[in-house]
């Protein structure tokens, strides 16, 4: 795949995907001097494929073709990322849904989608068990060969040119490292995947061919099946380029065991690795800790990446919480990917662009993320005419954060509507001089949250390991009437500091902690 050369100059390639959903949102026009600024940032900030490509990778997002009229989806998909795999429009029961009568339209708008942003494309995928038309199952085994043979021909015939690698069979392996029962396996035993790999070979010389399975990211006995079918595969001469890793990870289920370890092993046979589908689940609702440990993994995926020549790029299966297929595919699981339901760029995101590399928003060395927010209340009544949280950030990170770059939201209900507010730091050993507040109403109320108090600093560093100390803070309707706090989003009745997911903090303008409301 590295040596395929993509044409790069594009429209929007290199704009940061927050200005381009901005500019998508405002109806695409800007003045010239939004133009310098954008220009100022994307020259400022690296996309997460330019990030990648620096390191000799691509970076790359599932898509499928109901998200494509998503305007801001569209544009961050066609900048940020390098290469795009169709979640599910080259699938066979897509392209060959009756025997026999092919139908590629779909998957024909992802790979134009694709030359339009100068992307590669992974086809996925040939051969597979599920989204299998029921045809195939109902043939005699004996007519299940030729009808394979044909599909994969058919199919990687079609997008010659277009797809750069393809995921010939895909899931071949039970759990316990066993073959995997299809239809496949029933009429030919494991010779079905060097038939398909042959079959595709001989349609499209060209294209790098993948076995692409699950739960192989990590050194056990479906990893070691798959390494002991792709030794005896090359070793009989079979067309093999690469295995696929699709690293559908867990928050609850741990990181794979020797992720880099396992890759190299693959690697060291002559073969590339690919991250093909990576996303990070969780129970829902999420909460600070299980977010800090998606970060994790998604940056640990991409050191592992990283430290194997032959690993060539990632792909999240999706970009977006918004069009994930985690809560369909495991009820009550979600908050898998990179950018939230509405397409902001969540911890995981930085702690990607930090492990490939790239400039961080918390300063040279720093890392989005590392600073916490701690709360109590102040206050003995909920429903009295004053709100008092106290607040307090500690640098959990490495590296010193400039003061002046962040930016912490407690979130609450105004009640009235009441326009006017007063704000007040009443104490900090940090000095309350150095510390700015003001009230600001939501642009879009939620649920227990219209306003926030923002909270900021003229001046000022937390080394590492380091607290502000406590932060009183007060403030109250210029009316004066009462609020109720019970309901208010960021508001708390613990009465000694500890760790608050429901106060947001940015660092240069980036989320840095917490979960906005
Ligand atoms: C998923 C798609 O994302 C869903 O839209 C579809 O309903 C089911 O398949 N492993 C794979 C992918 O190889 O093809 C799957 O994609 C996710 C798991």
């Amino acid at each position: 795949m590295s040596s395929v050369k993509r044409c790069r100059p594009t429209s929007t390639r290199g704009l940061p995907a927050l200005l381009i959903g901005a500019l998508i949102l405002t109806g695409g026009s800007a003045t010239a001097a939004q133009q310098d600024t954008l220009h100022e940032l994307a020259a400022a900030q690296d996309t997460l494929h330019e990030l990648a490509e620096a390191q000799g990778k691509y970076f790359g997002s599932a898509t499928d073709n109901p998200e494509l009229p998503d305007a801001a989806y569209s544009a961050i998909l066609g900048s940020e990322f390098g290469q795009i795999t169709p979640g599910n429009s080259m699938k066979w029961d897509t392209t060959e849904p009756v025997q026999g009568q092919f139908n590629f339209a779909k998957g024909d708008v992802i790979t134009e989608f694709a030359a339009q942003h100068g992307q590669t494309v992974r086809g996925h995928t040939l051969v597979w068990h599920s989204q299998l038309p029921g045809w195939v199952g109902a043939l005699p085994p004996a007519q299940v060969e030729a009808a394979m043979t044909r599909h994969v021909t058919e199919e990687a015939t079609h997008y010659r040119g277009a797809v750069t690698a393809w995921d010939v069979v895909n899931e071949p392996f039970n759990e316990d490292g066993t073959f995997r029962t299809s239809p496949f396996y029933t009429a030919m035993g494991r010779d079905y995947i060097a038939t398909a790999l042959r079959a595709a070979r001989a349609a499209d010389p060209d294209a790098e061919l993948y076995l692409n399975d699950y739960n192989i990211e990590g050194l056990g006995a479906k990893s070691d099946a798959m390494y002991a079918l792709v030794r005896e595969l090359l070793d009989e001469g079979v067309p093999l380029d690469g295995v696929g890793m699709q690293a559908h990870l867990a928050v609850q289920y741990g990181f794979p065991y020797q992720m880099r370890a396992n890759m190299q092993r693959f690697a060291d046979l002559g073969l590339d690795v690919a991250v093909t589908e990576l996303d990070v689940r969780m129970q829902l609702p999420a909460d600070t800790a299980k977010t800090a440990t998606q970060s994790s993994y998604y940056r640990q995926v991409v050191e592992a990446c990283l430290a194997v020549e032959r690993c060539v790029g990632l792909t999240v299966w999706d970009y977006t919480d918004k069009y994930s297929w985690v809560p369909s595919a495991f009820p009550g699981q979600g908050a898998a990917n990179l950018y939230d339901e509405n397409l902001l760029p969540k911890p995981a995101y930085s702690a990607v662009r930090t492990a490939l590399g790239g400039e961080d928003d918390g300063g040279e060395g720093g890392e989005p993320g590392v600073l916490k927010a701690q709360y109590r209340s102040n206050d003995s009544s909920a429903r009295d005419n004053q709100i008092k949280p106290g607040l307090q950030l500690v640098n959990t990170g490495s590296a010193t954060v400039s003061l002046s770059d962040v930016k912490v939201r407690y979130w609450f209900t105004s009640e009235n509507g009441a326009s006017a507010y007063s704000t007040w730091c009443d104490w900090s050993p940090i000095g309350c001089s150095t510390v700015t507040h003001r009230v600001v109403a939501a642009g879009v109320p939620k649920t227990g949250a219209d306003h926030y108090l923002e909270v900021g600093f003229r001046s000022g560093s937390l080394a590492p390991g380091a607290s502000t100390g406590e932060i009183q803070l007060r403030l109250n309707k210029a009316d004066w009437s009462n609020f109720d706090e019970s309901d208010d989003y960021s508001h708390g009745s613990g009465t000694s500091y500890a760790d608050a997911s429901k106060i947001v903090v940015y660092v240069g303008g980036e989320q840095a902690w917490g979960i906005e409301p």
